[in-house]
């Protein structure tokens, strides 16, 4: 179900280059997206809600003054969540999955970024309204007209894609995975992905590592000093090596627009976490031994 589809093994998340966070200018998302493609960071990860509805067009403005060219790139969006903001009417934040919506939204991230397809087109939030027959006669369309390539799912559980699957075929999950947000390991959301072989990616995938300074923390602390010397490596990367590990075959999807981080979370894919390693980390954040 992967598809030939390559996707990096880092992908670039920028829900934060624009208004919700770094406020990057067009010289610079330039730069960053010409720094990603040369250190093997080719795919992007985008929502059309990021940044108040505004970064796919901030980014494709930068990626047609880049160095990149399309085909050395791969295109992730989504679709599906209604903010109530200053750029849609919505009386109230909610979910639209509509045929017309889904169509429209894709036709709208494509003249935004500037692109003829998506590579990856994704339902954001599963809601309890959707229909099946219609997302799947939308999704078609796209396919049929060659504006996406691949659709999936984020956020959804293994049943909710059941659901979908009565009509089409789901070939990607964008889930929350971290050593400190572990659920999908115990819920089916990974065995699910591995039985159908579906492409599972990690947003948030160092989770609160940078942001706590609780028990938890200094827990992983203690054992994250310990591994960094062993390995030689970064917290964050010795993080990302953790979400790596499973044999789902996570894609982390990283937030940093940071290039050092982003150049040190490509090699995070060279480092082979020991099992008892991995457990280590994995007691050090639940706070127990696994039963
Ligand atoms: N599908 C969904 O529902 C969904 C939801 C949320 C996010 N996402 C996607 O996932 C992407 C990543 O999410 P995320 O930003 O939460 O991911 P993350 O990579 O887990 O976290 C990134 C944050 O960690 C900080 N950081 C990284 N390395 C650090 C270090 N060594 N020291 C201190 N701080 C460090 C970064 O700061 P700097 O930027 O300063 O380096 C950034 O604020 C988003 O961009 C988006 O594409 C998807």
């Amino acid at each position: 179900m992967r598809n030939n589809i390559e996707y990096s093994k880092i992908i670039s998340g920028t829900m934060t280059w624009g208004e919700w966070g770094k406020q990057l200018t067009t010289s610079q998302m330039c730069s960053l997206i010409d720094f990603c493609k040369e250190h093997e960071i080719t795919s992007f990860d985008h929502a059309d809600i990021y940044g108040d509805y505004g970064n796919e067009e901030a980014f494709g403005k930068a990626f047609l003054q880049s160095n990149t060219n399309r085909d050395e790139v791969q295109f992730i969006s989504k679709c599906g969540i209604q903010f109530v903001s200053k750029a849609r009417s919505n009386r109230v934040k909610h979910y639209n999955y509509s045929k017309d919506y889904i169509v429209w939204s894709a036709e709208r991230s494509l003249q935004k970024l500037n692109t003829d397809y998506l590579d990856l087109y994704l339902l954001h939030r599963p809601s309890p309204l959707m229909e099946p027959n219609e997302i799947a006669e939308a999704v078609q369309k796209l396919q049929k007209e060659g504006k996406i390539r691949q659709f999936g799912v984020s956020n959804f559980s293994p049943s909710q894609i059941g659901l979908l699957e009565k009509a089409i075929s789901v070939q990607a999950n964008q889930v929350e995975f971290s050593l400190n947000s572990a659920q999908v390991m115990y819920d089916g959301t990974f065995d699910d992905c591995i039985i159908n072989n579906r492409m599972a990616m990690a947003w948030s995938p160092l989770g609160n590592f940078f942001r706590e300074n609780d028990k938890r923390q200094k827990r992983i602390n203690e054992v994250m000093l310990e591994l960094q010397e062993k390995y030689e490596a970064s917290s964050s990367q010795i993080l990302l090596a953790w979400v790596l590990k499973h044999p789902a075959k996570v894609i982390p999807v990283v937030g940093t627009a940071n290039k050092i981080r982003l150049g040190d979370s490509i090699m995070a894919q060279n480092i082979d976490l020991d099992t008892e390693d991995w457990f280590s980390l994995l007691t050090a954040s639940q706070g127990h031994e696994v039963p």
